[in-house]
Formats: C-alpha cells, sequence, structure tokens
C-alpha cells in the first residue's frame, strides 16, 4: 500500500495509538498533517524524530472543544483518521471531560470534513468500549459482534464514563454521516498494548506497567490488537463502509501477571468475532508477543526495572 503523493490527516498526534500511525503512514509515502494541542509541547519530541517527519509531517494546533479548529488540518486530505478523545482521565465533571470532547470533538472534526471536496473517507476510532457494555451477561460462550452496541443509559448507570463517551460519540459519528453523506469507518480495539513511541505513558501501557508493579487490584481483560489495520481502514472496499466494522482483537484474555511476563497465564472470559476483519487478511499479534514487546519497551523506557 504506497501512500507516495497522498495527504492524510490524523487527530491526536502526540497519543500512543496515533503516533504509530503516524509513523506508520510516513513509513508508507504519505504526506501527513496531524493535529496536537500544542506543536511547540516538549512531549511531541518523537513526532519530529520520526522518519520522513521533516519532509512528509505537518504539526497543526487543534482542539476537539473549538468549533472550526480541524479545518485546516483535513483541508487537502484525502483521508481522515480521527483518533483524539480523552482516555481513562479522573474526573469529577464527565460531561466537561468525557463527553464533551469525545461528541463535540468527533462532530467538529466530521464538520470540518464536509466543508473541503477532497476528504473521501473519515476513520474514527471507537472502541470495545462502545459495543460491549449493555447489559447482556458476558460469559466464555457469548460471541460479541459488529451487531452489539453499548446502551448509553446501562453505561451512565454504572458511572462507566469512558465507555459512554465513546458510545455517544460513534453514535453521533454515525448520524452525521447518514446525514451528510460522509464515507466513514468505526474500529472498534479493546485494549491496545505494544511498544510506545512516545516517552509518557497512556492508559492501556500503564494498566501492563501496573500488572507489573503489583498495582492492579484485580485481573484486566485484555486484547490484541494490530495497528496495521488502521492503514488498512483507509483503503478498504466501501461495502464495508456502510456498518460497523467488526471488533478486531483476535482473543479477549483474563491475565494474571507475577514479575515475569512467562508467569502469565490466560483465559478467554467472552468471545470476539473477527471473522471480517480476518478476511481483509489482518494477521493478528499473538498477546503473549505483544505483552513481551511491552515489557522490553517498558523497561527500555525506563518504567520497569528487573
Ligand atoms: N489505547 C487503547 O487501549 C484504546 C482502546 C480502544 C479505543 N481507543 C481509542 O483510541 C484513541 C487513542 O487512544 P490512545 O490510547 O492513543 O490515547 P492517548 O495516548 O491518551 O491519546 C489521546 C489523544 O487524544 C488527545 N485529546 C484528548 N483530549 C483532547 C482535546 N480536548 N483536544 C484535542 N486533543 C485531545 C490527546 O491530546 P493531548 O496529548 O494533548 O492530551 C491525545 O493526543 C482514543 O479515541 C481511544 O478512545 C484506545
Amino acid at each position: 500500500m504506497s501512500g507516495e503523493g497522498k495527504l492524510v490527516c490524523v487527530t491526536g498526534a502526540s497519543g500512543y495509538i496515533a503516533s504509530w500511525l503516524v509513523k506508520l503512514l510516513l513509513e508508507r509515502g504519505y504526506t501527513v498533517k496531524a493535529t496536537v494541542r500544542d506543536p511547540d509541547d516538549p512531549k511531541i519530541k518523537h513526532l519530529h524524530e520520526l522518519d520522513g517527519a521533516k519532509e512528509r509531517l505537518h504539526l497543526l494546533k487543534a482542539n476537539l472543544l473549538e468549533e472550526g479548529s480541524f479545518d485546516s488540518a483535513v483541508d487537502g486530505c484525502e483521508g481522515v483518521f480521527h483518533t483524539a478523545s480523552p482516555v481513562f482521565v479522573s474526573t469529577n465533571d464527565p460531561q466537561a471531560d468525557f463527553i464533551d470532547p469525545a461528541v463535540k470533538g468527533t462532530l467538529n472534526v466530521l464538520s470540518s470534513c464536509i466543508k473541503v471536496q477532497s476528504v473521501k473517507r473519515v476513520v474514527v476510532t471507537a472502541s470495545l468500549a462502545s459495543i460491549v457494555f449493555n447489559g447482556k451477561p458476558l460469559t466464555p460462550d457469548v460471541v460479541v459482534d459488529e451487531t452489539w452496541f453499548s446502551d448509553p443509559a446501562f453505561c451512565k448507570e454504572s458511572k462507566y464514563w469512558y465507555h459512554l463517551s465513546k458510545t455517544l460519540a460513534e453514535e453521533a459519528a454515525w448520524r452525521f454521516a447518514k446525514e451528510n453523506g460522509i464515507d466513514l469507518i468505526t474500529l472498534h480495539p479493546g485494549l491496545v498494548i505494544g511498544p510506545l513511541l512516545q516517552s509518557s505513558l497512556n492508559f492501556s501501557v500503564e494498566v501492563i506497567l501496573n500488572l507489573f508493579n503489583g498495582n492492579n487490584q484485580q485481573p484486566f481483560k485484555y486484547y490484541d490488537y494490530d495497528l496495521s489495520l488502521f492503514l488498512r481502514a483507509q483503503s478498504f472496499p466501501s461495502t464495508y463502509s456502510s456498518s460497523r466494522f467488526p471488533q478486531l482483537v483476535e482473543d479477549i484474555c483474563w491475565l494474571y501477571t507475577y514479575f515475569r511476563f512467562k508467569a502469565v497465564k490466560y483465559e478467554p472470559s467472552f468471545q470476539v468475532n473477527n471473522e471480517r476483519a480476518k478476511s481483509l487478511g489482518i494477521n493478528f499479534t499473538p498477546w503473549d508477543v505483544s505483552v513481551q514487546d511491552t515489557v522490553e519497551s517498558l523497561k527500555e523506557k525506563g518504567f520497569l526495572k528487573f
């Protein structure tokens, strides 16, 4: 898949997933307009250091809560990857800290897209959080697929503010896309792990660190995820854009860890149908390899010492 001569936009480029996305897009020859809240922030140093960044990475300032903030970022772009959203920040004000940036932010990005002629497809990073949390029982024989939707009322009652924000944002994205004829794909990762590009921790990698530090109070559900899917989402056959893209993880595991990943074992707690992802040729990284890669990265960055 060559991106030579093609211009794409990635929102939230300072983030864990988006940093990888920018790196992989640059490697494939794309020119990338990447949005960050503060282009002078030292925490985005890793983006400047990516191969091809000097020639083909353009960093633009944008905030999810500012209307029109993404206008110049999407202008001229063929594809837009929207990843920016608050992820598990602690909050006393879920509306301001989660729901508004997720929902208004998604609508702001999509509104910018319809102002220009260039955008052919928008890829929104949704989440397993917008699929699974509807109160249905989750047992090892249950298979979750793209026909599932999280229930906002259930998320609210359970005070799952992140899940609520992702569910409402996805609903809003599909509604807006339908009303405005946008070719939309939503991706539904579970817990994304693997090496860090940035020097700070994000939520999902910190989960692994906490397990090794003994900070977790209970076992956590884990998922594998292959970042190459984001790239492929840009060129899926359009038939895949008419419905939610299926959950992409290979397995969901209960992972019990004790200081060494060799001691890690897992059992599925429920199943995820990823047949459509596999039919597109996605090869998932096995979970133990992902854990090992994450641990090596945490050691290299100085977060883990053993
Ligand atoms: N990691 C996972 O396991 C996982 C799983 C499923 C779905 N996802 C989804 O994938 C996306 C990226 O996740 P991640 O793990 O890479 O998260 P991350 O590292 O925490 O990155 C989140 C990004 O969102 C940006 N952001 C937050 N609030 C913003 C605002 N008001 N205006 C502009 N930008 C804002 C952050 O910018 P700052 O750096 O300026 O704060 C950052 O770039 C999110 O949509 C998340 O819901 C992640």
